[in-house]
């Protein structure tokens, strides 16, 4: 069993899906390669360039894939976008059928570890920016795999409500991993 444990916070030790993230790969244990997409980024796609599939066979390769993806400005941070843009090719993760697309990605396990500093709960007032859970549940059903949340949120409205966050959120990573 292979691991691929992936980051794209620019806050470094105190970021809080890190501190998810890392719970989660240790607790799973095993093989793991780490990527820090904001440590090391990978450049945009550029016209023409889809020559170097490293990435994808890195992802390919991978029996769980364990991400943190913080919100940045209602999406996901755009270190880690550069990173869907490689793992999202046609013919590889999907294709197009007569009954349209089909995953190819499938039989993969997928856990995302998100941080957000306030609340998009359905209902809540600020539910139509959530554009992070939502596009990486989609992104990730399009290639073939159903991926697993952990969510530590309202970090930003107060110290007590962060602590409070990140305690249930590292409870709900340790049954991730088991
Ligand atoms: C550039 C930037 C943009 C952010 N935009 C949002 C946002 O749109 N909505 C939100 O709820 N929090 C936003 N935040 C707060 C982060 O989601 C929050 O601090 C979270 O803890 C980041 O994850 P991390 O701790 O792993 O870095 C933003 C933070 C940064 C640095």
């Amino acid at each position: 069993m292979t691991t691929l444990h992936i980051d794209s916070s620019i806050s470094g030790e105190n970021s809080v899906s890190r501190t998810l993230t890392r719970s989660i790969a240790d607790g799973i244990g095993g093989e793991t390669v780490y990527r820090d997409l904001a440590e090391s980024p990978l450049p945009h796609l550029t016209f023409g360039e889809f020559a170097d599939t490293s990435v994808l066979e890195e992802f390919l390769g991978a029996d769980i894939v364990v991400i943190g993806a913080p919100m940045y400005n209602f999406t996901l941070p755009s270190q880690l976008k550069a990173w869907i843009d490689r793992i999202v090719v046609a013919g590889r993760t999907f294709r197009y059928t007569e009954n349209g697309p089909e995953g190819l990605a499938k039989g993969k396990r997928v856990i995302i570890a998100l941080a957000r500093g306030g609340i998009y709960s359905a209902g809540s007032p600020a539910a139509a920016l959530e554009h992070l859970e939502s596009y990486l549940r989609g992104v990730f059903n399009f290639i073939g795999i159903e991926p697993e949340f952990v969510a530590a949120d309202g970090l930003n409205i107060s110290p007590r409500h962060k602590e409070a966050a990140i305690a249930a959120a590292l409870g709900e990573t340790v049954r991730l991993a088991a």
